[in-house]
């Protein structure tokens, strides 16, 4: 019985500390791609290659050890190479402002971005490529502290309607496609 409780109020102690320190949802960063779930730091024995090697072994000479995007290649790189601890990126499905999905990065890594230095990393496994996902979710907080988006919903192409076509040329002025199109879209 003196044994029990001795046991419980350890498993508590530790429990606190772990998230005082964060050290749990650091330690947990996963990625969910499908029925792939990939690990940031040791997936267990079977997988010793989970994000954080790998993380070293392909991307840390842009990315940097930091993931603040200052590798030591990122010099001689234009674009930069994504700062991960500022949690902003470019290909989202989700709203302005908002955290991209696990499958946004991950297409990302997949894709590559072309006339950038950034590859497509399709020879490296899906598994992989989830285990990336999880590890650069690391680098920013936001990844713990915002919530969930769903992705936005693109809805069917309407049909041609005269409404629909001066609603274009209301927008076409609004947002400024002018500036680099021209007036006349020359
Ligand atoms: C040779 C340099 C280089 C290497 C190596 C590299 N990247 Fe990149 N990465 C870039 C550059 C440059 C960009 C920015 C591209 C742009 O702005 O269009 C980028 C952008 C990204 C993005 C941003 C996507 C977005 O929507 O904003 C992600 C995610 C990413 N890289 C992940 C990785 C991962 C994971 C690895 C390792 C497997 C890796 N990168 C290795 C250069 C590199
Ligand atoms: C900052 C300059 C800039 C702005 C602003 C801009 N565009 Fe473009 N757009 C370009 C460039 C450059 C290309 C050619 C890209 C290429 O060839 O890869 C292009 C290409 C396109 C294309 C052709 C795509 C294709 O498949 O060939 C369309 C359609 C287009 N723009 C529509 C728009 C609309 C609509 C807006 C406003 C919402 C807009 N653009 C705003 C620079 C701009």
């Amino acid at each position: 019985m003196k044994h029990d409780k001795t046991a419980v109020a350890l498993v508590v102690a530790m429990i606190v500390v772990l998230l005082a320190t964060g050290g749990i949802s650091a330690f947990a960063q996963e990625s969910h791609i499908g029925n792939v779930t990939g690990h940031a730091n040791g997936g267990g024995q079977l997988r010793p290659d989970a994000g954080k090697q790998l993380y070293r072994r392909y991307c840390i000479g842009c990315h940097g050890p930091q993931g603040d995007g200052n590798g030591e290649n990122a010099t001689w790189i234009e674009p930069k190479p994504r700062d991960f601890t500022a949690a902003v990126f470019k290909c989202r499905s989700t709203p302005t402002g908002t955290l991209p999905t696990d499958d946004d990065l991950f297409n990302s890594v997949t894709r590559g971005f072309i006339t950038t230095n950034m590859p497509a990393w399709k020879p490296l496994t899906n598994h992989n490529r989830a285990d990336l996902v999880a590890y650069i979710k690391t680098y920013s907080a936001r990844w713990k502290t915002d919530m969930p988006v769903e992705p936005i919903v693109i809805p069917p192409e309407p049909s041609v309607t005269i409404e629909g076509i001066l609603h274009g040329r209301e927008l076409y002025q609004k947002v400024e496609c002018w500036k680099c199109h021209g007036a006349e879209g020359h």
